[in-house]
């Protein structure tokens, strides 16, 4: 049955029941937005004929009405015939309610003074009682209001902790300056002292400093998932063993109990720097929540398809309103950025579980306050055999033997790289050409015919790939080694693509120099 008593071009009125549950609400809703839809209505009618106080679900269903209709912008007003229910309206807030035109005059009663009397003071004690009825409502509802607002607050501290570049950038902008703050301390100290000792020592913090540099560059890649995965057969047993065996000092150290129950899981395919990387956090997390000695137990083995390594420790567990955060990046309670005496920066476990993420498999906490943690990684086991052809050809295998006096070319914008690679080179007895773009590359390639190329990807004046294809036109032997620091996920593919060609190499930025010299040795070794 509809509730719409009357519709002219402006009002609305609606008869209202004696009882109003959310159905009712409903109907309002749904007659108040056709309505709206036909005509240009500016105040709602609400009509009580019969009702003469209202119950505590009713006056919420008012309130919402007045709530809802104030959303969509229209004015409200209460037709009544009841003079006992108009104090209900001024409670909830109903502001004009009395409109006489709209009076249903079939529902207006004479009634005498004693019972106009008896109405008031009815309506007095009704009164009292709603005004105690509204104020506890409201004290619930600002109480709830407050932990929602709370609850809200909180999440979107998190969102913001999470996807906030600022907060990245910051977190990244902090170490770094604290790594390139060290670099320039220890070249100027070196510059100033010039002795052996002190340039010995300065060299060797600038290497383990990159190498910092490096690490965070390469976790941030893996947080975003643009590093490519190296995958190949893996023996995780032994890689297992090798992250104990880097940390046993420390672990020693913090007189620490290492427990290595490790199942003899064959081989499978796994990028193995990303997961010993994997596992020497959780290790180092494990220690660094162990100051005052504990156990450290990893156990390995397979369940179905999938691997399983659990790392738990004793030690001082984590907080549950941590428990939530700790995968976020820059999450900490170490170093500067958390407040605490250990080094980290809160990268190692995002970082960990986006790696764990691109192999397809899980990384799960449990985690008890004052008795210890435990990490699970669970990825699936991929058997050796399913390596394609493909795959095995991009891990090209040279005959290494070592290479001298080859022509090679070396094309990059960056001098400083193009120097680096030209003096490693020519020490191992090779003769060197750069070139600082692409347009330059060609030519130096077409004039020279050199026996190898390093080709940068992003140059200006003709980009790597488009130099690439130039050179293969003169020469389809070519030999490439295109260095490149991040080349964005679509050259990434076509670098996929390419490098599956024999005569095609890659070298990532920053390399090491034995990378650089194995890289020629393998082109030039063929
Ligand atoms: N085994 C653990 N026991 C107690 N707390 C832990 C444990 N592992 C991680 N945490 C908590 O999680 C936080 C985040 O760990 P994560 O490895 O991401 O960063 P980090 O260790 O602080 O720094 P980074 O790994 O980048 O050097 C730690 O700061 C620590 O508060
Ligand atoms: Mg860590």
């Amino acid at each position: 049955m509809s509730i719409l008593k009357e519709l002219d071009s402006e009002n609305l009125i609606l008869s209202m029941p004696e009882e109003m549950d959310d159905d009712f609400f409903s109907k309002v809703k749904l007659e108040v937005l056709n309505a709206h839809k036909v005509n240009n209505i500016h105040r709602i009618l609400l009509n009580f004929s019969t009702v003469r106080s209202l119950s505590s679900v009713g006056l919420s269903v008012l309130f919402s009405i007045k709530i809802f209709l104030k959303s969509i912008g229209l004015e409200v007003a209460a037709v009544n015939v009841n003079e006992g229910i108009m104090g209900v309206f001024k409670a909830v807030g109903f502001d004009q309610i009395f409109e006489k035109e709209y009076v249903a005059q079939d529902s207006v009663v004479e009634r005498s003074y004693e019972e106009k009397a008896k109405d008031l003071s009815e309506e007095l004690s009704y009164q009292r009682e709603l005004y105690n009825r509204v104020t506890t409502e409201l004290e619930k509802k600002i109480e709830s209001t407050k932990d929602e607002l709370k609850n809200a607050t909180e999440q979107l501290r998190l969102y913001d902790k999470s996807n906030s570049i600022g907060e990245l950038a910051a977190g990244v902008a902090h170490e770094f300056n604290n790594i390139i703050g060290g670099i320039m301390g220890y070249a100027q100290l070196a510059q100033m002292k010039k002795t052996d000792e002190i340039i010995d020592k300065a060299l060797d913090n600038i290497v383990k400093l990159s190498k910092r540099v490096e690490g965070i560059t390469s976790g941030l890649l893996n947080f975003s998932r643009k590093k490519p995965v190296k995958v190949a057969p893996i023996n995780i047993v032994k890689m297992i063993e090798g992250v104990l065996e880097f940390t046993q000092k420390q672990l020693e150290n913090c007189d620490i109990k290492v427990i290595a129950e490790l199942d003899d899981v064959e081989e499978f395919l796994a990028d193995e720097n990303l997961l010993s990387q994997v596992i020497l956090n959780l290790v180092i997390n494990a220690s660094h929540a162990m100051e005052n000695g504990g156990e450290l137990k990893i156990k390995l083995f397979r369940e179905g398809g999938f691997v399983l390594c659990v790392v738990s420790d004793t030690g001082t567990g984590i907080q549950k309103k941590h428990l939530e955060k700790i995968f976020q990046p820059f999450f900490t309670t170490k170093g500067a950025l958390g407040g605490g005496n250990k080094a980290g920066t809160g990268l190692g476990l995002s970082v960990s579980r986006s790696i764990i993420e691109i192999h397809r498999g899980t990384l799960e906490v449990e985690s008890t306050l004052g008795k210890g943690t435990t990490f699970t990684v669970k990825i699936p086991f991929k058997s050796v055999k399913e390596e394609d052809e493909e795959a095995r050809k991009k891990r090209k295998v040279g005959t290494g033997r070592i290479s001298k006096n080859a022509k090679i070319l070396i094309v990059d914008d960056e001098e400083i790289i193009r120097s680096l690679i030209s003096a490693t080179l020519s020490d191992k007895g090779h003769d060197l050409l750069e070139g600082s773009n692409g347009e330059d590359g060609v030519k130096l390639f077409k004039s020279h015919k050199p026996d190898l190329v390093f080709l940068d990807i992003l140059m200006p004046r003709k980009n790597g790939l488009d130099a690439y294809l130039e050179i293969i036109e003169e020469d389809p032997s070519a030999k490439i080694v295109f260095i490149t620091g991040q080349a964005g996920e679509y050259l990434e593919v076509v670098l996929d693509n390419i490098v599956n060609n024999d005569n095609v190499y890659l070298l990532r930025k920053p390399f090491e120099l034995d990378e650089l010299v194995n890289v020629v040795n393998v082109a030039l070794g063929k």
